[in-house]
């Protein structure tokens, strides 16, 4: 079976007004080698996803992403962003859960599940993160944490909804850090990852989940990574902020 290739840039808080149009027209005018089988993503911070659309919206394989929402639909929640909002500028994908929001700014899991569910009510589909810290791999713990996060925050979906999900394995001690697990143990986690989905939700459906590695990816190791059996692309922080880096990347 084909399943989706997806090469998604996650901007972080990174990029003035000048810098985020001169990376977008970059990729507006890249040759990307895209289909319906492979898109690219683009998860730029909140006050770009307008231009964002403009300029890559209607270009074969390139969506927008925001890097995150609020988990209810809309209220009093001074500063946040909802599901709708993103919805109704033409937003197709959100990142869930990543680490950074989960360490600093506590997002537990179950608050993580709620998102989840209400971003796929809305028809967006949450890129949901995922992976443990250096000392739990130290442990040899990482299928035990991952698999818990997976538990508390993605099975209570149901199968339908569950077939909307993205997910992107991203070990916490490569991001940023230029310590790219290597290919292999990529590929343990994802295998992983992907028999506790079949476990939950039958063989099927597994294979259709699409399973991004995260983590100090760069155009000199992405092919490698891209090219494992069940590493279904990346989710690409501080490489996709160079354009010829990530064009690369995409092209990897
Ligand atoms: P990195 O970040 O590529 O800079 O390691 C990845 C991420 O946090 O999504």
């Amino acid at each position: 079976m084909v399943r989706k290739k997806i090469i998604a840039a996650n901007w972080k808080m990174n990029c003035d007004l000048a810098q985020a149009n001169q990376l977008l027209d970059a990729f507006a005018n890249a040759e990307l080698v895209l289909n319906e089988h492979k898109v690219a993503v683009f998860a730029v911070p909140f006050p770009y996803l307008i231009l964002a659309k403009d300029k890559l919206a209607g270009k074969k394989g390139l969506c927008v992403a925001a890097q995150n929402m609020h988990g209810k639909k809309s209220g009093a929640y001074t500063g946040e962003t909802s599901v709708d909002m993103l919805s109704s500028i033409g937003i197709s994908h959100v990142i869930i859960g990543h680490s950074e929001r989960r360490e600093y700014f506590q997002e537990s899991n179950q608050f993580l599940a709620d998102k989840t569910k209400l971003a796929i009510a809305e028809g967006l589909v949450p890129i949901f993160c995922c992976g443990e810290p250096l000392e739990v791999r130290e442990a040899n713990a990482q299928n035990e944490y991952v698999a818990k996060q997976l538990e508390e925050s993605l099975y209570g979906l149901s199968y339908i909804d569950f077939l909307h999900v993205v997910i992107a394995y991203e070990p916490i001690w490569a991001i940023g850090t230029g310590k790219t697990a290597t290919s292999e143990q990529a590929q343990e986690m994802h295998a992983f990852i992907r028999s506790s989905i079949a476990h939950k939700y039958g063989k099927e459906v597994a294979d259709k989940i699409s399973i991004l590695y995260g983590g100090s990816v760069k155009a000199a190791n992405a092919k490698e990574l891209f090219a494992m059996l069940d590493v279904d692309g990346g989710l690409v922080g501080g490489a996709s902020l160079n354009a010829t880096e990530f064009i690369q990347i995409i092209n990897a």
